[in-house]
């Protein structure tokens, strides 16, 4: 069949799929075979992936018209992947990838080695589980086989056939027991092995070195329950360039010459391991090493190792116990480029504050230290900066502001006074949250601003709100809180696009907080607004909410939004609030803005509650305390169905509280304690599990959990101490079975219990009494550079 009668029959069948792609008219694809791509396609929920973009990952053999290459785009496919798919019918496959996708607890079909002319498999980012099939031991002429970021488990897979495979990752998953002792022996070309976070045991066999050595480059152990026996064999691994066997369960300290005949070794990875301390201070380390990750391996002095590495670009001593200064040596290293110290005890730079004026380094990270004195002169180059909970006095450098190439600067929780520096917009984020800092915020943002994060929060800031923040267009997060800025509300913010966080807590901000216009309040995408004690006055129309972005209720991938998105090979920075609503953990160290908060306590605002409030599908703490609200308690309270912390007390509402409330499920939270209501408190689990606390100071309120029974009779007495009974047992039932913002409220809340005793003693220590935020999260690494995946909060462990 020619090439353009192919085409035509390969249309018609198109429009028999009716449909807009006819970009495939280019593929040489059988009308069969699209039949079954489609069949394949409608397998599963397919929403967002259209045809055409799913068709682009396709690719057919120009002679035979078989499908040979099948690339799903990521996230095309949710369903279960079923034995009798018609995927397993393309014989000719040759390349598969269907990798982030979410074959939701699908198991690996056996049916995989019907395809048996693959050469790429991928699988990985699925939601798989259950054993890999024998079967797959027929695909005997894959190189390429990719099954990590699964929940796959059973022993190691049976691959002993594929002899051809030169890339194997199985990282993230729970396989256990032993690795085939010989595996590297069957797989002569074998050059990519990834194993990293398994439960994987024992040793391999590595032959002896000579001219038919492994070809492995790659290896990837760590986070695995191997033992210390398992680095004789990897030290004959002389072609090596990565190797991470961090987590090893070692009976004695790991003497570092045990890596010395691997010359090639670029990258190694040791976090969570007992080092020798002597080899830490000379040893035989090879000396090609760019990177090198120590974190959390009880270090106590500064490694004089380094010194002998001059093609060291990374280092991360994170989360070990080194005291002192750190050595002047360090930065004279050529080629040195991000510095991880966060989390020690150093208290301050070895040399004159010019000492960092000649060094490679662009980022920077220091945080969790004892410094002390003035800041150094921060590097030419730096890109990231961040020095946060240290005891730095003195003014911020204004140097930093001639760092042309700087993006992050985090000086928080310090003790800086001084002004701040007069060229913030050049910067994507700033925080100079707890300092000392006085005058005002810099009228200094010129137009095309960069700026996305700014928190000066917790100073001793003055003056008014810079009108010049209209330039910074690209602004996510602001917070003030805490200063004594003296300025009316500023309605004119409204003109940026992306605000989603508005912290003016505690200042003097004063007048009204509708617009001028008594219409709503228009901000288009602020999700956090927290306007608390301040001297606001006036009421609020009913409409004012009708325009909030956060009334329709959007979920990010994981729930929340990172909004200081500042990425970089290494480092993500994410912003913190402090949010203070009773009931309602919130992990702190990232703001959750899918889910919207609203504190307009402690102000004097008049005036009823806006009805509109019933609009806001998405907010999940409501505090409006402490102000002089009048009238009832709106009904439409009762639409907020995500509402866990709900807090009006100290106003002088009046009547009854809406009955609807009481179908709140995730309420954990209530007051309206201080007002002039009455009647019976709705009776539902959610109300009579509060504290009756959350009831006094209204005269005419009666029903649980308060003692004034809304019905007189004795008798009755012993059926409502059933009822009471009943009624905390289903609180607990809602709390266990159907309350998911509960739950995470439980987790967090149980992370902060978990961490924060420790915390306290192991790191902020008797001599830093400041207060810190115990899950704040300042930075995280990404997988490829592991030192602190599943460690973000500088979770104290017992080797600290
Ligand atoms: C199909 O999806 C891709 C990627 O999302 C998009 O670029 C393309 O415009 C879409 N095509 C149609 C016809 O919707
Ligand atoms: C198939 O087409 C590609 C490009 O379209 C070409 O490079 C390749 O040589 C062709 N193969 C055969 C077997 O014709
Ligand atoms: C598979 O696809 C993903 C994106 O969905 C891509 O990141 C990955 O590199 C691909 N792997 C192979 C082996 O093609
Ligand atoms: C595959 O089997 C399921 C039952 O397990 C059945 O519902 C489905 O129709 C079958 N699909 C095909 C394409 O045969
Ligand atoms: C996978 O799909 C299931 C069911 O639709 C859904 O609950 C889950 O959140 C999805 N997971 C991811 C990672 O998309
Ligand atoms: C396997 O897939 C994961 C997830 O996409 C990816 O991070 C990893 O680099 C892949 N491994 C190889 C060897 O390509
Ligand atoms: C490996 O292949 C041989 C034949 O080539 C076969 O006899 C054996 O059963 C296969 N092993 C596995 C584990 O499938
Ligand atoms: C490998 O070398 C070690 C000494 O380095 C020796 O004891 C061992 O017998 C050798 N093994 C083989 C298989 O040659
Ligand atoms: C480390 O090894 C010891 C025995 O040597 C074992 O009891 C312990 O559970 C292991 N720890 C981990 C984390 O695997
Ligand atoms: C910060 O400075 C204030 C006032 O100068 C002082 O009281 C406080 O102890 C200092 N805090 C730290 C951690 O140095
Ligand atoms: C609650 O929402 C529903 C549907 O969105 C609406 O019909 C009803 O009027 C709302 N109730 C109140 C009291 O606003
Ligand atoms: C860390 O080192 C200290 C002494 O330097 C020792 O007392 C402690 O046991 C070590 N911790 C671990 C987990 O090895």
């Amino acid at each position: 069949m020619s090439l353009s009668r192919l085409r035509l029959r390969f249309l018609s069948i198109l429009l028999l799929f009716a449909s807009s792609f006819l970009m495939i008219n280019a593929l040489p694809c059988r009308p069969d075979q699209i039949q079954a791509l489609m069949q394949f396609k409608n397998e599963f929920e397919s929403n967002g992936c259209n045809r055409s973009y799913y068709l682009e990952g396709v690719r057919c053999d120009n002679k035979t018209g078989a499908v040979t290459k099948l690339q799903l785009p990521s996230g095309c496919f949710t369903g279960t992947l079923k034995p009798n798919s018609s995927l397993f019918g393309f014989h000719h496959l040759r390349y598969l990838n269907l990798s982030h996708n979410n074959f939701t607890s699908s198991s690996l079909p056996s049916e995989f080695s019907n395809l048996n002319r693959l050469e790429v498999l991928s699988l990985a980012s699925n939601s798989f589980v259950g054993q890999v099939p024998s079967s797959f031991s027929n695909l005997i002429l894959l190189t390429h086989l990719n099954l990590s970021h699964n929940e796959l488990i059973g022993s190691f897979p049976p691959l002993r056939n594929l002899t051809k495979l030169s890339f194997l990752d199985l990282s993230y998953n729970q396989f256990s027991g032993t690795i085939p002792s010989d595996l590297l022996l069957t797989m002569p070309f074998l050059s990519f092995l990834d194993l990293k976070k398994n439960i994987l045991t024992g040793t391999i066999q590595v032959r002896n070195s000579s001219s038919s050595s492994s070809r492995l480059v790659y290896l990837s152990l760590g986070q695995n329950q191997f033992e210390g026996q398992i680095l004789k064999p990897i030290s004959k691994l002389i072609n090596l360039n990565h190797l991470d066997v961090s987590s090893l369960n070692t009976s004695y300290p790991i003497d570092l010459n045990i890596f010395s005949p691997l010359k090639s070794l670029l990258v190694l990875y040791l976090s969570k391991n007992r080092l020798l301390p002597a080899s830490l201070n000379s040893s035989d380390i090879p000396l090609s090493l760019e990177s090198l990750v120590m974190a959390r391996c009880n270090i106590t002095e500064f490694p004089n190792i380094l010194k002998t590495l001059q093609n060291l670009q990374h280092i991360d001593i994170s989360s070990n116990r080194i005291k002192g200064k750190i050595p002047e040596w360090l930065w004279k290293l050529p080629r040195l480029y991000l510095v991880n110290l966060v989390n020690n005890f150093f208290t301050g730079f070895e040399g004159s504050s010019e000492v960092l004026l000649n060094s490679s380094v662009q980022l920077l990270d220091f945080a969790y230290n004892s410094m002390t004195g003035a800041f150094p002169l921060p590097p030419p180059n730096i890109i990231y900066l961040s020095a946060w909970n240290n005891s730095f006095t003195g003014n911020i450098p204004p140097s930093v502001c001639n760092r042309s190439s700087l993006i992050v600067l985090d000086l928080s929780y310090n003790n800086f006074t001084g002004p701040i520096p007069k060229c913030l917009s050049n910067l994507k984020i700033v925080n100079l949250r707890k300092n000392s800092l006085e005058g005002s915020i810099p009228d200094e943002f010129y137009s095309g601003a960069l700026t996305q994060t700014l928190d000066v929060g917790y100073n001793q800031l003055t003056g008014k709100l810079p009108r010049s923040l209209l330039n910074c267009s690209f602004l996510k997060f602001l917070s003030v809180d805490h200063n004594r800025i003296d300025d009316t509300f500023p309605f004119w913010l409204k003109a940026l696009p992306n605000l989603q966080v508005f912290t003016l807590r505690s200042n003097r901000f004063f007048g009204h907080l509708s617009p001028p216009d008594q219409g709503p309040l228009a901000f288009p995408e602020l999700r956090i607004l927290e306007l608390s004690n301040n001297s606001f006055t006036g009421s609020l129309p009913p409409s004012y909410f009708v325009n909030w972005q956060a009334s329709s209720f959007k979920i990010d991938e994981d729930g929340r939004i990172y909004m200081g998105d500042y990425k970089h090979a290494y480092y993500v920075y994410e912003d913190t609030i402090d949010l203070q609503y009773k009931g309602l953990f919130m992990e702190q160290g990232k703001v959750l803005t899918s889910y919207s908060t609203i504190d307009f306590s402690g102000n004097k605002l008049q005036g009823q509650i806006p009805e509109s409030i019933g609009l806001l599908k998405a907010l999940i703490a409501l505090n409006l305390s402490n102000n002089a609200f009048t009238g009832q308690i709106p009904l439409s309270l009762a639409n907020v169905t995500e509402l866990e912390s709900l807090d009006l007390s100290r106003n002088q509402l009046s009547g009854n509280i809406p009955r609807e409330l009481g179908s709140l499920s995730f309420l954990a939270y209530i007051s309206v304690a201080h007002n002039q209501l009455k009647g019976e408190i709705p009776q539902g689990p959610q109300f009579s599990g509060q504290a009756e606390s959350s009831f006094e100071g209204n005269a005419g309120l009666c029903g649980l959990p308060l003692q004034e029974s809304c019905f007189a009779p004795p008798t009755q007495q012993l059926k409502e101490e059933d009822e009471e009974e009943e009624g905390v047992l289903n609180w607990k039932a809602v709390v266990i079975g159907y309350g998911p913002g509960l739950l995470f409220g439980l987790v967090i809340a149980h992370v902060i219990a978990a961490y924060k005793p420790k915390w306290f003693v192991k790191i902020v220590g008797p001599d830093k009494s400041k207060e810190v935020n115990p899950v704040r999260l300042f930075l995280s690494m990404d997988s490829r550079c592991d030192s602190f995946n599943n460690t973000n909060n500088v979770e104290p462990e017992s080797d600290m």
